[in-house]
């Protein structure tokens, strides 16, 4: 901007008499040289608060309510505590994730930006703003200052109820992806405690739980013929999670149910597409209608049926799922 506001008051005179050379011009002169007085105390007044220094007590509110839900207590994912700037700073089980003054070298700002996956917060989308980052880039270039409060804990805001989007009573990604951060998401990732994740499946991020890409773990709509739903209820083998007991609550897999059959919706509230045609694979106990734990399947001539299963028996079926949500059964094998 060339416009400079320590112009001495000789250049300020030279200035307004090129711009106002006529004497009769006073009054204009005086009444610029207000006006430009006041833009210079806004101009000033919008600089320092662009270059304030940013303190965690600038980034608290965010981690209050976009990740002490699951970076908070002892189940925190990889040990990581976000709910107090000690926690914070201490890093997780591979190590701190901020280093002060590199700010693209800091764990922290590849997860919020995605380049390291799965990206953070995990109830994304929606991911945090620009603005957002911004703060945390800035904070780790500042030299991680602490600031006034810190030494008071980010208590977690349940269920992200900032940004949480107004709906009809639908449970939301984000109302359940803590107890799948918490006690699936260990295992389910890319280097897990089993080393990749059991089956190939990603518990770490909306897109990975629904995911269609190999086969079907969750049906929108049909808790049932979700594979998921049915290994935390202990319908289908080994049931999840694997380390248990203990297991999922009641209330714990009720909510998770309810998202499924609420359309398995993102944290902003879009359902999943409907997966027509896609392949899934399921576990559970056939009774006498060809219906499995009363999910009916639908058996064709084409359907394989292998070592005679029969009523009460244990089975795995693997199917596609048909646009009026039947199951189509190619196979069925006794277990
Ligand atoms: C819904 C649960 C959930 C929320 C909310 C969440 N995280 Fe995470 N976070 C996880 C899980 C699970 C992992 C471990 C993922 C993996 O296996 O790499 C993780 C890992 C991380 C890591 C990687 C640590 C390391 O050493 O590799 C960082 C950094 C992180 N989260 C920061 C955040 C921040 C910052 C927020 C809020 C803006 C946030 N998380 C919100 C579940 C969550
Ligand atoms: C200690 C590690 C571990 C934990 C924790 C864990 N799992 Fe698993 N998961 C496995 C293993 C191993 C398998 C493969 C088991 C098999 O079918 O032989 C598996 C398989 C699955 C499958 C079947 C995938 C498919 O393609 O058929 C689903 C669904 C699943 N887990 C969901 C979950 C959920 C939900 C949680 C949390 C509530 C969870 N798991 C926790 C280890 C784990």
């Amino acid at each position: 901007m060339p416009l400079s506001c320590n112009l001495s008051s000789r250049n300020y005179s030279r200035a307004v008499a090129r711009n106002y050379p006529a004497p009769g011009n006073r009054k204009r002169f005086w009444r610029a040289a207000r006006q430009f007085g006041a833009v210079c105390i806004l101009m000033q007044v919008t600089l320092s608060i662009g270059a304030a220094e940013v303190t965690y007590a600038d980034l608290s509110p965010i981690l209050a309510s976009r990740c002490a839900m699951c970076h908070s207590g002892s189940a925190a994912p990889l040990e990581l505590r976000l709910d107090s700037l000690e926690g914070l700073l201490a890093g997780s089980r591979n190590g701190p994730i901020v280093k002060s003054g590199n700010p693209a070298g800091s764990e922290l700002v590849l997860r919020l930006k995605g380049l390291s996956p799965p990206r953070m917060p995990m109830t994304g989308p929606p991911f945090l703003s620009d603005e957002e980052t911004a703060l945390f880039e800035r904070w780790i270039s500042d030299g991680l200052q602490p600031g006034p409060g810190a030494e008071k804990a980010a208590a977690a805001v349940p269920g992200s109820a900032i940004d949480r989007p107004e709906t009809d009573g639908s449970t939301l990604y984000s109302d359940i992806a803590a107890i799948l951060a918490t006690r699936c998401a260990k295992c389910h990732t890319e280097k897990g405690l089993m080393g990749a994740a059991p089956e190939g499946y990603l518990l770490t991020s909306y897109a990975a739980t629904v995911s269609a890409a190999d086969r079907l773990r969750i049906v929108p709509g049909i808790p049932l013929a979700s594979e998921l739903v049915r290994r935390i209820r202990g319908q289908a083998r080994p049931r999840m999670p694997f380390d248990g007991p203990p297991y999922l609550t009641e209330a714990e897999i009720r909510s998770i149910e309810k998202w499924v059959a609420d359309g398995a919706r993102d944290s902003a509230g879009n359902p999943a597409p409907m997966p027509t045609g896609q392949r899934l694979r399921l576990h559970g106990q056939l009774d006498e209608q060809w219906r499995l734990d009363g999910l009916p399947l639908t058996i064709t001539s084409s359907t394989r049926v292998d070592k005679n299963p029969g009523p009460g028996d244990y089975v795995r079926v693997r199917g596609r799922i048909r646009a009026d949500g039947k199951i189509t059964a190619e196979r069925v094998t006794r277990r």
